[in-house]
C-alpha cells in the first residue's frame, strides 16, 4: 500500500515525462490496451467518477485508476480531484499495489502537456498564458520549465483571484529568474502567449479566438467530461487539433462540445499525440499556425507511473505490506 505521501517522495515530474512519452509511443504503435474511461455522473452533487483501465504491453504494467472531478470540492476542503490505482501483475491478475492516485494524476497530467508542447510549440516559447491556478496549472507549468529553457514570463488568471496571486507568489519563487504575475482578465493572461495552457472545469468558453496570435500552441487540460470547455470554438476552425485519444476527445475533451454542434467534424482533427510521438504524423508543421492539444487524461499515462511507484517503493522499502487476498 503507497499513501500520496509515499508516491510524492517517491516520483519525479522528470520520470514521469519520460515513461508518459514511452507510453504515448506504445499505444501509437499498437502495443497497448486502453479502453476509453468510464463515467458515472452525480449531478445532484455536481461531480463525477471515472474507471481508467490499461495494459501497455512492452513493459508489463497493468493499472486501473478510480477518480472522480468535483469542482465544489474546495468547500469542503478536498481537492476538485482524487485517485486511487490498483496496479496489477499482469502474470497472474494478483493485486501488486494500492495507491493514492491523485499526484499521479496532477503529474501525468503535466507530462503530456509538457511532450504535447515538446512536439507541437514553436522553439523557445518566451511568454505562458495560464487560465486556471489550480492543482493541474501547477503542473502544467512544471512540465513547460522541464521541456522549455527560454521561459521568461507566465501569466496567471482565475476566477478566483486570490488563487491566481497565490499561484503567481509560488511559482516565481520556484523559477526566481522569471517573472509569473496575475492578471484581472483572460485576455490579458493569453493575449501574445506563445504557449496557453487551459486548466479550469469550466463550461463555458473562456479563451476568444481575437486573442491567440499566429503560432501559438494552446494544452486544453480542463475539458475531461462533456459538456465542459475552455475555448472559443473560432479557434478550433482555425487550429490544427491534435487529441490524445479520440474516443475519449470526442466525448468529453476540448472538441466534444463544438463536435455536437457542429461547428467541427472529425476530419477536422489532426490526429493523436500518441502517433505523433510514434513517428507516424508529423506535429508542427509551420511557424504560423496554431496548435491545440486537447488533453483528456490517458490511463495509460497512470499506469506507466504507478508502475515506476511500485518499482521504486520496493526498491526503497517504502509503503506497508498488507496481504489483501489472503491465500
Ligand atoms: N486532462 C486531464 O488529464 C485532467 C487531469 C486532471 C484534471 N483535469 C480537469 O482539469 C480541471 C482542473 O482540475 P484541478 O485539479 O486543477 O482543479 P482545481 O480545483 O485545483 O483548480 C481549478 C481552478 O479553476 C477555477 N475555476 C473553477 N470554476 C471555473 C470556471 N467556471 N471558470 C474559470 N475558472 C474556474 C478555480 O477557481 C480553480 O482555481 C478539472 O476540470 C479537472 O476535471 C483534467
Amino acid at each position: 500500500m503507497l499513501s500520496e505521501e509515499d508516491v510524492k517522495n517517491l516520483l519525479s515530474l522528470e520520470e514521469i515525462i519520460s515513461a508518459v512519452e514511452s507510453a504515448f509511443r506504445m499505444k501509437g504503435l499498437g502495443h497497448a490496451q486502453m479502453p476509453p474511461k468510464q463515467y458515472l455522473f452525480m449531478k445532484k452533487y455536481n461531480g463525477d467518477l471515472r474507471t481508467m483501465p490499461a495494459y501497455l504491453e512492452e513493459t508489463d504494467a497493468v493499472a486501473v485508476k478510480v477518480v472522480n472531478s468535483h469542482p465544489e470540492n474546495q468547500k469542503h476542503g478536498l481537492p476538485t480531484v482524487m485517485a486511487t490505482i490498483i496496479l496489477v501483475d499482469p502474470r497472474t491478475g494478483a493485486p501488486e499495489a494500492i495507491m493514492g492516485g491523485t499526484w499521479i494524476t496532477a503529474l501525468r497530467t503535466g507530462a503530456a502537456g509538457a511532450i504535447a508542447a515538446k512536439y507541437l510549440a514553436n522553439p523557445n516559447p518566451k511568454t505562458v498564458g495560464i487560465v486556471g491556478a489550480g492543482t493541474q496549472a501547477r503542473t502544467q507549468l512544471m512540465g513547460l520549465e522541464l521541456v522549455f529553457e527560454t521561459i521568461e514570463e507566465v501569466r496567471v488568471w482565475d476566477l478566483n483571484e486570490k488563487a491566481a496571486v497565490k499561484y503567481a507568489k509560488e511559482m516565481e519563487s520556484k523559477y526566481n529568474q522569471e517573472f509569473v504575475y496575475s492578471v484581472k482578465s483572460v485576455r490579458n493572461a493569453v493575449q501574445g502567449a506563445d504557449i496557453i495552457v487551459t486548466a479550469t472545469p469550466s463550461r463555458e468558453p473562456l479563451v476568444s479566438a481575437e486573442w491567440v496570435d499566429e503560432g501559438a500552441h494552446i494544452n486544453c487540460v480542463g475539458a475531461d467530461a462533456p459538456g465542459k470547455q475552455e475555448l472559443d470554438p473560432a479557434i478550433l476552425t482555425k487550429s490544427k487539433i491534435v487529441v490524445d485519444d479520440w474516443s475519449q476527445s470526442c466525448h468529453g475533451g476540448e472538441i466534444n462540445v463544438p463536435l455536437a454542434k457542429g461547428i467541427i467534424d472529425k476530419s477536422d482533427v489532426w490526429g493523436d499525440i500518441c502517433e505523433i510521438v510514434a513517428g507516424l504524423k508529423q506535429g508542427r508543421t509551420s511557424q504560423d499556425e496554431i496548435t491545440v492539444f486537447t488533453s483528456t487524461g490517458l490511463a495509460i499515462q497512470d499506469a506507466a507511473a504507478a508502475k515506476i511507484a511500485y518499482q521504486k517503493a520496493l526498491k526503497q522499502k517504502i509503503g506497508e505490506q498488507v496481504d489483501i487476498l489472503n491465500i
